[in-house]
């Protein structure tokens, strides 16, 4: 059986010998150890099985931490630290202070003038980017099997709209201006980011049903799970944006590619996973991402209260049926029918035939052809996602570590 595999390899390599050596270092077999030597975006040194690696040194500070009911006083202690250059507490537990003082470090890869290309992106593109973080990545969220089983039966799940706005968070810092700068907060929200998912990876064992709703992980949040979500963001992004035909810098391009890494490695993602290249990006979620996509109990749920999340600010078109058409839109049949979600019978092909065009007419490509109320409708709806966005951010957002699950 061994030599039989070998004898297939060793043929493919004879007929596609360049194309073998070029594929990417999938399905999560090889990567770095944090911080080893040389180590960056797609460079290893070290073997590590993803499915069966989770981020060692934070999970067992967490651990401590709530085993010794320090959880109120950690909260108390981080609620004040929010700028990247601002000096963390006293009151900390030391072994922790220590840790979070080397996690907010950038990584030595990181590279200061494609972050500032990042900037200009986010700058060009930030009503693009509105729709896209909020809702193109929020629903695909709820499709990605192991994320919406752990986002739904930890805190966030009894709270999604919460937990949203910290998601928001999140897409903002990286987007402004100062993002990892010392007066930006990039670098603490990916830091707090970074211990709540240790926090998860405690809590969600002990539920008492956990061990046979994910037989198969010992603990939540694998390396391999991070990279999966990661693909859901910045690749996500990508991709809707080739094809709507947005017209892309490459140096933005690049930029936005790097500010991605970069958050990666401050989630605490080990740098041999996270994708050198878009083109690497691509390949890894042709394998990772695009194959687990599946309506799942859990996440049809979750899609479910993320299609009533204009409901509450009154953004008549982002009503029900306009989200659950563009999940259809964007995220394509099967998975809205796997969600759910009803065909709309006006606003299906009115995005299938207008929403190109659109695109094209708003970027300056195309001087007309398309009638002015559906153009007006399309950009008055780009423009509520970013209302939205800007709703949730209004309120002073804190990211904390959960006391328990889901209660519900
Ligand atoms: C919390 C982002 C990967 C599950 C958070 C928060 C952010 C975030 C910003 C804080 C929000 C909050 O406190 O509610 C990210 C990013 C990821 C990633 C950028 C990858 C690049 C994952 C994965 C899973 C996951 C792979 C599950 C398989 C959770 C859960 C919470 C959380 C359960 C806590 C929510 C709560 O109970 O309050 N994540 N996450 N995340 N994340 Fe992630």
């Amino acid at each position: 059986m061994e030599d039989l595999t070998r004898r297939r390899v060793l043929q493919a390599g004879a007929g596609a010998g360049a194309a073998l050596l070029a594929a990417p270092a999938f399905p999560w077999t090889s990567g770095p150890a944090e911080g080893s030597p040389g180590s960056r975006p797609g460079v290893g040194a070290k073997h590590t099985d993803a499915k069966h690696t989770w981020d060692d040194e934070p999970d067992e500070l967490i651990a401590d931490i709530y085993r010794h009911r320090d959880v109120t006083k950690v909260i108390n202690a981080l609620r004040g630290w929010t700028k990247n250059g601002q000096a963390l507490p006293k009151s900390l537990p030391s072994d922790l202070r220590a840790f979070i003082e080397d996690a907010r470090e950038l990584p030595e890869w990181a590279d200061r003038g494609k972050l500032a290309d990042a900037v200009t992106f986010n700058q060009k593109r930030g009503t693009y980017l509105g729709a896209l973080y909020g809702f193109a990545s929020g629903m695909m969220s709820a499709v990605i099997p192991h994320e919406a089983m752990v986002v739904y039966y930890s805190r966030g799940g009894a709270a999604l709209k919460d937990r949203i706005s910290k998601t928001a968070k999140l897409g903002y810092d990286i987007g402004s201006l100062n993002a990892y700068q010392d007066s930006g907060e990039m670098a603490v929200t990916c830091v707090k980011t970074r211990l709540i998912h240790s926090a998860v990876r405690h809590l969600l064992p002990e539920q008492h049903q956990w061990s046979s709703r994910m037989p198969y992980q010992e603990k939540p949040i694998t390396q391999a799970d991070q990279m999966v979500t990661w693909h859901s963001l910045p690749t996500t992004v990508m991709r809707m944006l080739k094809r709507w035909q947005v017209p892309i810098d490459p140096a933005e391009s690049a930029g936005f590619l790097h500010s991605w890494q970069v958050a990666g490695h401050m989630l605490g993602i080990q740098d041999g996973l996270i994708p050198a290249t878009w083109s690497d990006a691509e390949a890894q979620a042709k394998i990772a991402l695009d194959p687990v996509l599946k309506g799942t109990p859990e996440g049809r749920k979750l899609a479910d209260m993320l299609l009533d999340l204009g409901f509450n600010l009154d953004l008549s078109l982002l009503s029900r049926g306009v989200l659950g058409a563009l999940t259809r839109f964007m995220l394509g049949d099967r998975i809205a029918r796997e969600l759910r979600i009803p065909r709309e019978p006006v606003w299906d092909p009115l995005l299938e035939t207008a929403w190109g065009p659109f695109i094209l007419v708003r970027e300056g490509i195309l001087q007309a052809g398309m009638p002015k109320e559906a153009y007006w409708t399309f950009d008055e709806m780009l423009r509520q996602f970013v209302l939205l966005y800007i709703s949730e951010l209004r309120m002073p957002i804190t990211i904390e570590l959960p006391y328990t699950n889901n209660p519900n």
